[in-house]
């Protein structure tokens, strides 16, 4: 096979043909669907003769122009690719495809999942349904006609709206659905299949109906309801917050068991992973119930942000990504606690996002260069992008961010644009120069910015030295300045804030820095201040600014923002760790008295503390201090666990009383951390109590977690009841099947356990809920083991990725992360992760998905 080949984004070109309406019929088999498309094609470039399509893994029945068949002589099938003559203006073209989704492994086009038809088109996969002018700046008005068998598949689903339907011959039926909006095939959908189906309605704000329906599997109907309350929740707060109104009559979504994403935008069909819809509280946590409603809101508020306006060529991924992953969050945080929303949002920078800008994958969030798009679905395009976007409305404020939304819409309502015509709407409406701003986009990496403190007591002077600097990336050398914007506060000894005049000119607490360097001079500041810098986390930028325990321990107290009184305790906490590893005690008087205080506050909202408490994440440490041995710091970091397990024990135990007596959400977050404080320190009575004693699965696996990490001896126990009690539960068997694999065990025996998982009835490599369950979860949530210095986690891995990589190369592609950041390690583990990836470079039949992943990481 020819190596695959990169796509660039300055390589742009329009279409020289456009396609108006699309006539789709879909009979569907098992192994032999075949499909019919009808499209209208039009020229729009002169001179243009011929029409190239891309298709894969199709094959060819027939083809024919204006209802003249075409003989294969007349056009050319070269790889990935027909070519037909198209010397005219406008024509009729009508394919015939026939596809085998059967055997569909990969989940990308349409495929067959535990007896339902349905499609996965985004990014490419509509080119294995038909071949088709498969971008996103080709918009077509969609017919979808379905034939299957009735008995079968009762219900028979695409975008828009249902306009006939009726029997066929032999047992066989069809529906047909007209979509009136012009779309990207990427937003194509169908689904055919039987179900529960969950209705309900929703009047938007112009008073038009719409219809609400839910389908998911037989019998999971009682899980549904969260999502289609969510569901509601959106669509309201989207006409409030910002204005917009959904369009269709009805709006659908599917859960499906295999799924490679989340959930899918399709246009008034979405379709969702169902884990990512299906919740009750016997079997789903509080974290999930929270993460369904995202998603939910996620997709749906795609309508205007993605589908209604959408994007040029997939470079611009985060045009739409971005905004609305800023777009949910903002729904999360406007019906829920804002300040633990950022506090989520800003651990997925910090832990996944850094590490992703100092890997070999190092893009900015509109890449310039791609090999497979699907290995662009990062945490750069989505959460940094979002962050990018949030800097925009930090800059606006919320008023000029809406007039900027406002304009973007009204402007861009039906086309296929870029990431600057955003940007250039938001600096229309709002008068705000972004000029400099625009940089956020093609510039990839972290920027660190450092800063220093000056105090002149007898000037009653306070001064703050701020440099920005960008590292350089795999990807790119050199690094320009950026427009940060910086939140700061000066907090007085006595912590309260102080009103601040910055160059003699009353200062809001925002600075946007657009220099290499910059220093703020702050008057009339008679004693010496604790700063409190980048609060809110304003810039996606690493902090370096040095401050005493002390100083960081105020912060926690007194800082006005919740945020940052946890990123201070992060701080704290992340010193702690390091001093661990140093082979010093930290002084644990200080830190129980901290915490402690904290801890006894019952006016603090429990979540809130709960997100103190935690220790920074191995991945977040290990971007502190990269090059660090990634087991002792884990080793550190659990040994500091049970140093405030033991300092703290008394006010632990009271707080744990109290969650008990309040059993709601945050109190059920902070008890879940507390026992696993309490596990680390032995006691194992109390965990097995809250097992036993849990009604509702947060609380099941909180114990079993606890049980898990304190490596307690009841929890192969509570292990197995869990086990019995869910193993016809495919969704349930994950939470087992990740616990298993997070357990700090030695690596041998783990293995062990983790290869008998995988003969278990509830598992199926082909199922990327389960392959990321369990080998996911190792590769990702387990350092002591994956990281064993015999490299044998690194073996594992490799085995795993080796049989994905012929089944589902997608899924495949996403567990390899851990594996591709070898250089962030210890010498000897960089040499054992290196000979995995070359072991799979060599790979005679290696996916474009690993081969992008593989390849960069080797160079
Ligand atoms: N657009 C989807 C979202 O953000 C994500 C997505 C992209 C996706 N490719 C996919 C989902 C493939 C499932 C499968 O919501
Ligand atoms: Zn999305």
């Amino acid at each position: 096979m020819s190596q695959p080949t990169a796509r660039h984004r300055l390589d742009y070109q329009a279409s020289p043909f456009q396609i108006d309406t699309l006539h789709l019929t879909v009979q569907l088999e098992d192994h032999a669907t075949l499909v019919t498309a009808e499209s209208a094609i039009r020229r729009t470039q002169a001179g243009a003769a011929e029409l190239a399509l891309v298709g894969e893994e199709l094959a060819l029945v027939s083809v024919s122009i204006d209802e003249v068949a075409l003989s294969a002589d007349e056009y050319r099938l070269e790889e990935g690719k027909l070519v037909l003559p198209m010397d005219r203006d406008s024509a009729r073209l009508t394919l015939v495809t026939r596809i085998d989704p059967a055997n569909n492994t990969a989940l990308e086009g349409l495929y067959k999942s535990e007896g339902t038809f349905c499609t996965q088109c985004e990014a490419e996969g509509f080119r294995r349904i038909t071949y088709f002018l498969d971008r996103p700046d080709v918009l077509a008005r969609y017919t979808t006609r379905i034939e299957a068998d009735k008995a079968a598949y009762p219900y028979l689903l695409a975008n828009g709206n249902k306009v006939d339907s009726g029997d066929l011959d032999g047992g066989r039926h069809f529906a047909t659905w007209v979509d009136p909006f012009p779309k990207p095939s990427y937003l194509f959908a169908l689904v055919a299949g039987d179900f529960d189906l969950l209705e309900d309605s929703f009047t938007t704000a112009s008073g038009r109906d719409v219809a609400l329906q839910l389908f998911v599997d037989k019998g999971q109907k009682g899980r549904g309801h969260h999502a289609l309350a969510s569901l509601k929740r959106a669509m309201k707060w989207d006409e409030e917050r910002f204005n917009l109104e959904y369009d269709l009559d009805i709006y659908m979504v599917v859960a499906v068991d295999f799924f490679n994403m989340g959930a899918m935008e399709n246009k008034g069909l979405n379709v969702f992973n169902s884990k990512c819809v299906l919740a009750d509280s016997d079997s789903a946590t509080d974290a999930e119930f929270d993460r369904i409603e995202s998603i939910i809101g996620h997709e749906y508020f795609h309508n205007w942000t993605g589908n209604r306006i959408t994007c040029r060529d997939w470079f611009q991924l985060s045009l739409k990504e971005g905004l609305t992953v800023f777009r949910d969050q903002e729904f999360s945080s406007d019906l829920g606690s804002r300040a633990v929303h950022r506090i989520e949002a800003v651990k997925v920078i910090r832990g996944i996002q850094f590490a992703e800008d100092a890997g070999p994958m190092a893009h900015p969030i509109r890449p310039d260069k791609v090999i497979e798009m699907n290995n662009f679905y990062t945490v750069t395009v989505y959460d940094k992008g979002a962050e990018i976007i949030r800097m925009m409305h930090t800059l606006l404020g919320e008023q000029g961010f809406q007039k900027g939304m406002a304009l973007y819409v009204e402007r861009h309502d039906g086309q296929a644009v870029t990431c600057d015509d955003f940007v250039q709407a938001m600096e229309e409406a709002s008068g705000v120069d972004l000029t400099l701003f625009r940089r956020w986009y093609s510039q990839s990496g972290t920027p660190v910015l450092t800063v220093e403190e000056e105090f002149d007591a007898e000037a009653a002077q306070y001064k703050l030295h701020l440099r920005q600097h960008t590292p350089a990336t795999a990807d790119q050398a050199q690094k320009q300045p950026l427009h940060l914007p910086v939140r700061l506060e000066l907090l007085s000894t006595s912590g309260q804030a102080l009103e601040l005049t910055l160059d003699g000119q009353p200062f809001d607490g925002l600075y946007s820095l657009t220099e290499p360097q910059a220093t703020l001079t702050f008057d009339g500041v008679n004693a010496k201040p604790v700063a409190s810098l980048l609060q809110e986390f304003s810039a996606p930028v690493k902090l370096s600014f040095a401050q005493s325990e002390a100083e960081q321990i105020h912060l926690m107290s007194y800082a006005n923002n919740a945020v940052a009184r946890w990123d201070a305790a992060q701080g704290i906490l992340a010193n702690a760790v390091f001093v661990t590893l140093e082979g010093d005690t930290p002084d644990s008087d200080a830190l129980a008295r901290a915490f402690g205080q904290i801890l006894a506050d019952d006016r603090l909202d429990a979540a809130l503390v709960a997100q103190m408490l935690t220790l920074p994440s191995v991945s977040t440490l290990m971007e502190m201090h990269s090059g660090c041995d990634v087991v002792a710091l884990h080793q550190a970091r659990r040994q500091l666990q049970t140093t405030l397990g033991s300092a703290l024990a008394a006010e632990m135990e009271l707080a744990y009383q109290r969650c008990v007596a309040a059993n709601d959400a945050p109190h059920r977050a902070l008890k879940n951390l507390l026992l696993e404080f309490k596990a680390l320190c032995g006691e194992s009575e109390r965990v097995l109590a809250q097992y036993e004693q849990a009604s509702n699965m947060t609380e099941t696996l909180g114990a079993l977690r606890a049980a898990n990490q304190g490596l307690l001896p009841q929890r192969r126990q509570m292990m197995t009841d869990f086990e019995v009690k869910w193993r016809h539960d495919p969704l349930v068997m994950d939470k087992y099947f990740s616990q298993l694999a997070t357990t700090p065990m030695e690596v041998v025996p783990l293995l062990e356990e983790i290869n008998r998982a995988m003969s278990h009835a509830a598992f199926d490599i082909g199922n990327p809920n389960r392959v990321r369950a369990l080998v996911g979860a190792f590769a990702d949530g387990n350092p002591k083991a994956f990281h064993d210095a015999s490299g044998a986690g690194y073996r594992f891995l490799t085995e795993q990725l080796i049989k994905l990589n012929g089944i589902n190369p997608q899924c495949a592609a996403r567990i390899i992360t851990p594996l591709i950041g070898f250089k962030q390690h210890t010498g000897e583990r960089q040499q054992q992760m290196r000979q995995c990836l070359e072991q799979l470079m060599a790979l005679e039949d290696l996916s474009k998905d690993l081969y992008e992943k593989v390849s960069k990481s080797l160079s």
